[in-house]
C-alpha cells in the first residue's frame, strides 16, 4: 500500500510506536478478506440472522471494511496502520467522505473550508445560551447540531457533511469550555483541524505530541462499519430526512455505554480496582458477577482490535514520568492479561478501541465526560460518508419484528376492565 506523502517530522517517535503496533498485528494476522463480506451482493441475500441483527447484511459500501477475525480495518481500501502512520484526520474525511485520497492542493482547499466551518460562531452563540454546562456533553452536541442544521438549511448534502466535521468539532469545544465555566474560543489558522479542536476544548496551544496523539485518535475512530451508530444514521437518513437529522441520531446512539459510551466507563473501572494486586480478585468477582468488562468484546472483532493496538502504545507514552498515569496504565495490562487469558481464545474477546482511549485522553487531562464527545467529533466524518452514499441508492430500512403477545378475541371496554 502506498503511504500518504504528509509527513509527520516533529513526532516521528509517534509515528514509529505506531509502526511497530502494525508489525505486531501483521505477525498475528493474515490478510486475506472474507468472500461473502467482500463480493457484490446479488439481492435477496441469503445469511443468518441473531438476535440484535447479529449477522444481518443490510447494505453493500465502498466506505470501509473490518475483518473481525484477522484484526483488520480498512477505509476505502487502505489499512488503518497505514493512515494513522502516514495521514491526517483531515485527508482520512476527504477520504471517506469523497471516496477519492486528497491531493495536496485538494487536501489545502479542504482544510480551508474544515476552518471556515470551525468557526461558526452563530451556532456558538446560540448554544451558549442554552443550559450545556450542566447537561450530559452528547446532549449539547445534540443540540449544537440542530442549531447548526437550522444554519445550513438547505445546503447540499456534501456542503453539510463538511458542515458537520467542522462544526461538531466547534461545539465540542463550546461545549467543553463551558463546563469548565470558560468561554469558547474561536479556531487559530495556524493549527491542524486536531490542534484546533484540542485548543477549541482546553483554550491551550497543544504541543506537536498531544495533536499528533489526537489526530491518530480522531483518525482511529472516523468509521467503523455498520456499527449502532451509523446504523442509526443510516436508518434515519433512508427516510429522506436529513444528514443533521441522521448525525442527530448518530449522536443518541453512540452515547450509550455498549458502544462509545464505554472509554469513559473504562477509566471508572481502573479506577475502582485502585491497583495492579488487585486486578485479579476484582476481575474473579466481576466474573462471578457476570458482569461486562468494559473496553473488552465486540460484534465482529474476535480478535484484538487494530484501534486498541495503537493506541495502547500512545496512552503508555503519554503516561510516561506520570505516576498516577502510569499507575492506571499498569492496572489495564493487567486486567488485558486476566481477561485475555480466560475469554480471549474461549470466546474471542479482546480489548476494543475504548479500552485504551479513555487512556489517553485522560492522559492529556481531558475531562472523563468529553471522551464520548470525542468519539462522535470523529465519527460523524464515518456517518456522513455511509449515508450519503446509501441514499445515492436509497431503500428505507423497514425490518420486521416477530409478533409474540395475545391476540384478544374481544375488546374490553374500560368501565369492565378489573
Ligand atoms: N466482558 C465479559 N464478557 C463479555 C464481554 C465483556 N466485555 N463482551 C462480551 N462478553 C461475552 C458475553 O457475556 C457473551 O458470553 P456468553 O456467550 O457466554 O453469553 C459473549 O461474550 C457474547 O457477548 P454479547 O454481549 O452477546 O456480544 P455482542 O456482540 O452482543 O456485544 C459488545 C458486543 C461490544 C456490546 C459487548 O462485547 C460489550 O458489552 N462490551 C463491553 C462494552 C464495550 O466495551 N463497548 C465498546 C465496543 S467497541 C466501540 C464501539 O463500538 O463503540
Amino acid at each position: 500500500m502506498q503511504a500518504q506523502t504528509t509527513t509527520h517530522a516533529d513526532t516521528q517517535e509517534i509515528t514509529d510506536l505506531i509502526l511497530q503496533a502494525a508489525e505486531k498485528a501483521q505477525a498475528e494476522t493474515s490478510h486475506e478478506p472474507e468472500p461473502a463480506l467482500t463480493h457484490k451482493v446479488d439481492w435477496p441475500v441469503a445469511c443468518t440472522i441473531n438476535h440484535g441483527l447479529d449477522g444481518a447484511i443490510a447494505n453493500e459500501t465502498k466506505i470501509g471494511y473490518v475483518n473481525g477475525s484477522k484484526g483488520w480495518l480498512i477505509y476505502r481500501g487502505y489499512n488503518i496502520f497505514d493512515l494513522a502512520a502516514h495521514s491526517t484526520f483531515e485527508e482520512v474525511t476527504y477520504l471517506l467522505i469523497t471516496g477519492k485520497a486528497p491531493t495536496r492542493a485538494e487536501l489545502d482547499e479542504f482544510k480551508q473550508k474544515l476552518f471556515g466551518y470551525m468557526g461558526v460562531s452563530e451556532t456558538i452563540k446560540h448554544l451558549s445560551a442554552l443550559p450545556i454546562a450542566k447537561m450530559n456533553p452528547m446532549a449539547g452536541l445534540s443540540l449544537g447540531v440542530n442549531i447548526l442544521r437550522h444554519e445550513g438549511e438547505g445546503v447540499d448534502n456534501l456542503d453539510a457533511a463538511f458542515r458537520l466535521v467542522g462544526g461538531l468539532a466547534a461545539i465540542t469545544g463550546a461545549v467543553a469550555r463551558t463546563r469548565a465555566g470558560e468561554k469558547p474560543v474561536a479556531p487559530d489558522p495556524e493549527l491542524s483541524f486536531a490542534g484546533n479542536f484540542l485548543y477549541m476544548m482546553t483554550g491551550k496551544k497543544p504541543t506537536p505530541t498531544a495533536t499528533r496523539i489526537m489526530d491518530v485518535a480522531l483518525i482511529l475512530h472516523a468509521d467503523h462499519g455498520s456499527n449502532a451508530s451509523t446504523f442509526t444514521a443510516m436508518v434515519v437518513a433512508s427516510t429522506l430526512s436529513d444528514l443533521f437529522f441522521a448525525v442527530d441520531a448518530g449522536i443518541g446512539a453512540l452515547n450509550g455505554p455498549l458502544h462509545g459510551g464505554a472509554n469513559a466507563e473504562v477509566l471508572l473501572v481502573l479506577k475502582e480496582i485502585g491497583s495492579v494486586d488487585k486486578v485479579k480478585s476484582w476481575y474473579e468477582q466481576a466474573r462471578a458477577a457476570k458482569r461486562k468488562i468494559m473496553g473488552f468484546g465486540h460484534r465482529v472483532y474476535k480478535a484484538y482490535d487494530p484501534r486498541a493496538r495503537i493506541l495502547e502504545p500512545l496512552a503508555a507514552h503519554l503516561a510516561q514520568g506520570h505516576e498516577e498515569a502510569r499507575k492506571l496504565i499498569d492496572i489495564a495490562h493487567a486486567l488485558e492479561q486476566e481477561v485475555i487469558s480466560t475469554l480471549g481464545a474461549q470466546k474471542g474477546i479482546f480489548p476494543n478501541v475504548d479500552f485504551y482511549s479513555g487512556l489517553v485522553y485522560q492522559n492529556m487531562e481531558i475531562p472523563r465526560e468529553l471522551f464520548t464527545p470525542i468519539f462522535a467529533v470523529s465519527r460523524v466524518a464515518g456517518w456522513a460518508a455511509r449515508v450519503l452514499e446509501y441514499v445515492e441508492d436509497n431503500r428505507i430500512f423497514r425490518p420486521r419484528a416477530v409478533y409474540v403477545g395475545p391476540f384478544h378475541d374481544k375488546f374490553t371496554p374500560i368501565e369492565e376492565r378489573g
